[in-house]
């Protein structure tokens, strides 16, 4: 098992791609805290992890929320007695509008989530990781929208881009302290994320700027797919792979 004595906390393990990293984990030995706000969701995976050769335990809260990222990582030591990795995942996506319809509350709310919830999730983790003798590890799952831009609406575009500031910094601040962090960017994952009945609602200029990049037919991702890159980059696989921004998009910045 790839991660056994490991103790995570999973941020976003209510669906998609953080369901998949949590359940993954257990399954290769971690014990980990599952953090979303919809609790019946978390509920299942604890009951599912029972199967597991680790476990999976619930911590319903709001990562917008600064004391959520400080608890969650406390909650996590207070019941398996230690902390390794942290998985900065929930996230949300924004209405694909470009700069001009800009929506201040939608901004805000983004930046929360996306931005500040891991960094406070970050400033929490790396205080108890330069405590720790084998230090820790940071998955953030960012997108492509944080390499590039166009291909998202702005508010998003900026979020993830920030992403990618936070996984670089924090990379080479910490890498003398067993610190390592880095970044996952996916194109498009199916999940409930990406539920086409969201397009309707979306900014359509936005939307047709961003379908412009999907004209190479390269295909989305599965939540699991991803979930396989955040066990190795969290592995000690991955001892050598620090501050790296890992595409995960069938190739399409590439083309
Ligand atoms: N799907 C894609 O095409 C795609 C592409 C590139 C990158 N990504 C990134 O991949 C990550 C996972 O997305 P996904 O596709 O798996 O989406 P998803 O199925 O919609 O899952 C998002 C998760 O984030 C959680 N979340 C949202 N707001 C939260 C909050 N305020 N506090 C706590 N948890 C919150 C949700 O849980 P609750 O609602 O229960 O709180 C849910 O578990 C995100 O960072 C996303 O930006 C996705």
């Amino acid at each position: 098992m790839r991660l056994e004595n490991k103790v995570a906390v999973v941020t976003g393990a209510s669906s998609g791609v953080g369901r998949e990293i949590a359940l993954l984990f257990a399954k290769e030995g971690a014990k980990v805290v599952a953090v979303a706000r919809r609790a019946e969701r978390l509920a299942e995976i604890e009951e599912k992890s029972k199967e597991l050769a680790g476990e999976i335990v619930a911590f319903a809260g709001d990562v917008s929320l600064e004391e959520t990222n400080e608890k969650m990582i406390d909650f996590a030591i207070e019941k398996f007695g230690k902390f390794d990795i942290l998985i900065n995942n929930a996230g949300l996506m924004d209405n694909f509008a470009p700069a001009e319809n800009l929506d201040t509350e939608l901004l805000m709310r983004l930046m929360s989530v996306d931005v500040y919830g891991p960094a406070w999730a970050t400033r929490k983790a790396v205080r108890v990781f330069m405590e720790n003798e084998n230090g820790g590890n940071i998955v953030n799952v960012a997108s492509i929208a944080g390499i590039c831009g166009g291909k998202s609406g702005c508010a998003y575009t900026m979020a993830k881009h920030a992403v990618i500031g936070l996984t670089k910094n924090t990379a080479f601040n910490y890498r003398l302290n067993k610190i390592r962090c880095n970044a996952i960017c996916p194109a498009g994952i199916n999940t409930e994320m990406t539920d086409p009945a969201l397009f309707a609602t979306a900014d359509q200029k936005g939307l047709q700027s961003a379908m412009l990049s999907m004209h190479f037919g390269t295909r989305s991702a599965e939540a699991f797919e991803i979930a396989d890159i955040a066990l190795f980059l969290a592995s000690d696989e991955a001892a050598v792979v620090n501050g790296a921004i890992v595409t995960a998009d069938s190739g399409l910045i590439s083309f």
